[in-house]
């Protein structure tokens, strides 16, 4: 029996071109003792592959190589089985690629509860929840009553870490890309305010949805919004910078704000990447779940149909085009 999987062929200079990909037809292959086979169901689609298909070698993962199937988090299913731990009917989770079967001998995948639907999981339980816990819990330590600002708001990162911040008692500002998206914010996950950085006056709508200044930055998209918003931060701020996609595409990146405020208001900026919590990923997402149990994180996905969906699928994450969590129903 023969499956379809994606290869990355060339690289994006800019944005990403469906010529960049090679769809595949590949065969079954026999499994050896130790081994499963793997039906993938669901796929992630996030902002950091555009990272992955550059050629750069000095980031936290290694590119994909050319011919190589683009790789991606996704949920499946075993559907043949010659490992123990690993019986027909498991439902796992990892990195598993763009391709509709891999085999495995279970190195980086991870048993899921069956009940647990896959876009539950990836939109909530797998990357965007963890980073968000991450970020936000253990890098700003946030304290009831401060203030933080978030945008990429209404992204799946975005949308937890102020749904988390507003659980530990936060005033709440999203920032995102259209007025729906900040309806949803404030309607719906009980964002305290939203301001729509594509029609707003960025300097006067800070002013105002933050009057008290603002003590925790969280940074998902750079632009116009990361300039002001520094310039609002109250002494001892923490800016943590989760990513900038606003960059992604771009050549030269945008310049970033002087440092004079780092200095005037004690500030502290850090980064992060989630691969290197991934030895504690379980850990963080029993306590993302929680949240999850406890009615407190609402999440939405944004469903595409079929593998080679994802080939100019991806590039809603850059428009603004995608409403939740971007997921390829395989
Ligand atoms: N550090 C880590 O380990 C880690 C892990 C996961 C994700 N991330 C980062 O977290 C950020 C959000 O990722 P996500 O998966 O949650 O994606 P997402 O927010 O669900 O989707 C990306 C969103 O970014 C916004 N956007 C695109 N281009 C923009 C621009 N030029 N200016 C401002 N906003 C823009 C769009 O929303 P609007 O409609 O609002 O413009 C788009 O919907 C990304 O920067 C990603 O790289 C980092």
């Amino acid at each position: 029996m023969n499956y379809k999987a994606i290869k990355l062929v060339k690289r994006p200079e800019t944005q990403i071109e469906s010529d960049g990909f090679s769809l595949v037809e590949l065969n079954i292959p026999e499994l050896n003792d130790g081994e499963f086979l793997i039906k993938q169901t669901h796929m992630s689609l996030d902002p950091a592959m555009r990272g992955w298909m550059s050629a750069a070698t000095d980031s936290y993962i290694a590119p994909v190589e050319l011919g190589d199937i683009m790789r991606s988090s996704g949920v499946g299913e075993v559907v043949e089985s010659r490992h123990e731990s690993f019986p027909v009917g498991t439902k796992v989770a990892g990195l598993f690629g763009w391709t509709e079967y891999l085999a495995s001998d279970g190195t980086g995948v991870s048993v899921m509860p069956k009940e647990l639907p896959a876009e539950a999981i990836l939109s909530v339980l797998a990357l965007s929840g963890v980073t968000a816990y991450h970020g936000l819990m253990e890098i700003a330590k946030p304290k009831a009553g401060e203030t933080l600002l978030v945008s990429g708001a209404a992204g799946s990162v975005g949308s937890i870490v102020g749904q988390i911040a507003k659980a530990e008692g936060l005033r709440v500002i999203g920032v995102a890309g259209s007025d729906d998206k900040c309806r949803w914010l404030t309607e719906e996950l009980g964002f305290d305010d939203a301001i729509n950085y594509k029609t707003a006056d960025l300097e006067s709508a800070v002013r105002e949805a933050a009057p008290n200044g603002i003590d925790i930055y969280f940074e998902n998209t750079g632009g116009p919004i990361q300039h002001i918003t520094f310039n609002h931060m109250n002494t001892f701020g923490r800016v943590v910078v989760c990513g900038v996609i606003s960059d992604y595409n771009s050549i030269s990146p945008a310049a970033a704000p002087s440092w004079i405020n780092v200095v005037k208001k004690r500030l502290n900026i850090q980064g992060f990447a989630m691969p290197d919590q991934f030895h504690r990923f379980g850990e963080l997402s029993q306590k993302v779940g929680a949240y999850l149990m406890k009615g407190q994180i609402k999440y939405r996905s944004h469903v595409l149909d079929g593998l080679e969906s994802a080939i100019d699928g991806i590039n809603l994450l850059f428009t603004g085009g995608n409403e939740g969590k971007l997921i390829v129903k395989v």
